[in-house]
């Protein structure tokens, strides 16, 4: 029998190459194109090899079964469910996504291995669609599957070539009208536990040295859209007082949501953009881009949103919400229960956006574990964690399921 540093490192060497630049070393796997397949076909692989029931939701979000969740539901004893996304952000790292995957199913090997017999099923996810890299919105997977994004929003977000979901679904052989709101499957799921890298540099701080740690809370987070408008005309010809320069604006703006957010203790980014039309000698006449703003606290949010927004105004622009999610603090007895069994380890916040947090938020009672990220990079090639503490990170999920699924 293979040893769970055996299964993860088997199916961890099966995705490496998946959707890896080659120049960069980052990778681009986006929801619903021809990577998003291979990994999804690589996710009912892992599936069928282990026996399990393999169900996809509304959305597109794929579940793996170990026991019947309909009958356990029926006794009142709904499922325990792990897992994570096959997503990532536009040169993103291996880690973000995958490494709670993989755990997963290794963890589910190693509870065979020990002959564990679970009282409840046990579940792994695949969300579909978690970073938003292509339409734009965060975890939308699991927002459509909650009902917190209704399934015509979902459907009309268009990608960078203006292909709608709609029609990326379509073209990857899936019925755009079956999209929607799917309350049996959540139900399935009495508790959840996500394991991600960690994204910052907490754990490997001296004074920390932590392999793990369990999640309190997500910080409030949401992406606005900002434009403003101009008149494309000849970079050359035109004189300086005769421009409407759609970039003057924007660039405003940019530095408008630097200054709020030092001032309001929040963190913003605006790390993708769109110009038209985009030539080197020519005014802009749009620009289009994505604020990300985050912070511990919404109403400083929210401020430095209100900042932005004064600003593009005065420049005749728009700021539009594409996503919020306010402040989301975990399950605290379960988190206690995860730490208490773990032996005591750090309990942290974090900035990033989860599934966990969706999850949380339509009433799942559900908790997070973070892995060491001793380059505290992430959304980057940079992005890391040590074999040693992923081998941690499996045992810590097949203890804390032996502890939830276990009679
Ligand atoms: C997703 O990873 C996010 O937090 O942006
Ligand atoms: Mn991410
Ligand atoms: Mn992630
Ligand atoms: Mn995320």
């Amino acid at each position: 029998m293979s040893t769970p540093s055996q299964t993860f490192d088997s199916m961890w060497r099966d995705l490496m190459p998946v959707g890896r630049d080659a120049t960069s070393g980052g990778y681009r796997r986006f929801a619903w194109t021809r990577q998003d397949h291979t990994l999804r076909e690589w996710f009912a692989a892992e599936a069928a090899r282990r026996g399990l029931d393999l169900t996809v939701d509304r959305v597109g979000n794929q579940w793996a079964w170990w026991g019947d969740p309909d009958a356990a539901l029926a006794a009142g004893r709904p499922g325990i469910v792990t897992g994570s996304h096959l997503d990532s952000v536009p040169d993103g790292g291996a880690f973000d996504g995958p490494l709670g995957v993989v755990s997963a199913f290794a963890a589910l090997d190693a509870l065979r291995a020990n002959g564990f017999e679970p009282d409840r099923p046990i579940g792994i996810v695949n969300f579909v669609d978690e970073e938003g890299a292509r339409f734009g919105v965060a975890c939308a997977g699991s927002r459509v599957l909650t009902g917190a994004m209704t399934a015509d929003r979902a459907r009309s977000l268009t990608d960078a070539d203006g292909v709608s979901m709609a029609e990326a679904l379509a073209a990857a052989g899936r019925s755009a009208e079956e999209l929607g709101p799917d309350s049996e499957t959540v139900r399935r799921v009495g508790a959840f536990v996500e394991l991600h890298v960690e994204q910052g540099r907490h754990l490997s701080l001296p004074e920390v040295d932590q392999p793990l740690a369990v999640g309190s809370d997500i910080w409030p987070h949401g992406r606005w859209r900002v434009r403003t408008l101009g008149e494309a005309n000849h970079a050359g010809t035109t004189r300086l007082e005769d421009r409407e320069d759609a970039m003057l604006g924007f660039a405003a703006a940019v530095i408008a949501a630097r200054r709020a957010a030092e001032q309001h203790g929040c963190v913003a980014t605006v790390g993708k953009v769109a110009v038209t039309p985009g030539g080197v000698n020519a005014i802009p006449s749009e620009v289009t881009g994505w604020l990300d703003a985050r912070g511990a606290d919404e109403d400083a949010v929210r401020a430095v949103v209100a900042a932005v927004t004064e600003v593009v105004e005065e420049f005749g622009g728009l700021v539009v919400e594409d996503s919020w999610t306010g402040s989301t603090p975990f399950d605290p007895g379960l988190a206690r229960r995860l730490a208490t069994r773990l032996g005591g380890i750090p309990v942290i916040g974090t900035g990033a956006g989860h599934d966990a947090g969706i999850l949380a938020n339509a009433g799942v009672p559900t908790a997070m574990l973070f892995v060491r990220n001793p380059t505290g990079i992430s959304h980057s090639p940079e992005e890391f964690a040590t074999s040693e503490d992923c081998l941690l990170g499996v045992e810590a999920l097949t203890d804390v399921l032996t502890d939830l699924a276990g009679a």
